[in-house]
């Protein structure tokens, strides 16, 4: 079989050449496409391939058609909101994620840019701790439970707001999370919020100005998720009414210059989305691709799929 790795965002070398070995130790043909520019240039490669693996980038129900000869996508990573799911099923293709892989990583990351921000950027003004602070995780997955684990040992109470954490109030003491049961009363308890929530129809701006007005005068909002599940003209609403408000973001949203025009050092994004941009994270989520597409191959096993 030919398996395309289609990265606009590439792997480490070092992942590329284990999926390499992966793949070619099973007999398949790896081709890459790294750092393309443009659409056409991802439907020309896609053509004759059996099976992609894909991080971030955008497969459309117009480079699935051209995939005449595609079994499998597998999203190096745990958000397929970028492949149509509909398309894919319509066209007999498995659509696969790896879940939990590069989960480690986006907790880092939410770390560090919360003490970046809340240390005033290290420009050597007076900042704020995070020992005693409570925080709310919006959504509890591989990745809520880590940064749970790690707001734990930074001293920090730590609430959590899940469907899954609501059907099983367990998981909450496991972890030793105060499990909430809705949105509004993570908001109304904490002062930082964390948004680990995937990008769906059901998620879109669902953060808006009535959950975030819950949050105090400094409250912060940390988005290592995606910019579709914030209400940006509410974020500016928020942080024009509370003068203390931050929104510290690894997903530039659409209107970053409005927001680092209006609010300068209370606002921080990622040059480019960076949460699972480690050489761990890309070997880990890279690998797991590599065994889920030739085991696929070999087995027809498709427990990751999700359409
Ligand atoms: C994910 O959904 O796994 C993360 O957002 C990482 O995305 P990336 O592979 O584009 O870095």
């Amino acid at each position: 079989m030919k398996i395309l790795i289609a990265t606009e965002k590439p792997f480490s070398k070092e992942a590329v050449n284990e999926i390499r070995e992966i793949c070619e130790n099973q007999g398949h043909e790896l081709v890459i496409l790294e750092k393309y520019k443009e659409k056409k240039e991802l439907i020309e490669a896609v053509k004759d391939v059996n099976g992609i693996i894909i991080r971030s980038d955008i497969i459309d129900k117009e480079v699935l058609d051209a995939a005449e000869e595609l079994k499998i996508v597998v999203r190096a990573g745990s958000g397929y909101d970028n492949v149509d799911l509909n398309a894919a099923t319509a066209n007999n293709i498995c659509v696969m994620n790896t879940p939990g892989q590069n989960s480690n990583a986006v907790a880092e990351l939410v770390f560090g840019m919360l003490i970046y921000l809340q240390r005033n950027r290290f420009d050597g003004s007076t900042g704020s701790e995070l020992r005693s602070k409570k925080i709310g995780l919006h959504g509890f997955g591989y990745i809520g439970e880590i940064v749970a684990h790690i707001a734990i040992s930074f001293g920090m109470e730590v609430y959590a707001f899940s469907p899954s954490l609501s059907h099983n109030p367990e998981k909450g003491k496991e972890h030793s999370v105060v499990a909430v049961l809705t949105p509004e009363a993570l908001y109304d308890k904490c002062e930082i919020v964390s948004l680990h929530i995937p990008a769906n129809e059901d998620t879109k701006r669902i953060i808006n100005y009535e959950l975030m007005s819950r949050l105090p005068e400094n409250g912060v909002v940390v988005n290592t998720a995606r910019k579709e599940i914030v209400d940006e003209a509410d974020m500016v609403r928020i942080m024009t009414e509370k003068t203390k408000f931050k929104y510290i973001t690894d997903v530039k949203p659409n209107n970053q210059d409005e927001m680092i025009e209006k609010f300068g050092k209370r606002y921080i994004a990622s040059a480019k989305k960076c949460g699972a941009q480690t050489s761990e994270a890309n070997i880990n989520a890279g690998l797991a691709a590599a065994h889920q597409i030739v085991d696929f191959f070999e087995t027809g096993n498709a427990e990751f799929k999700v359409n």
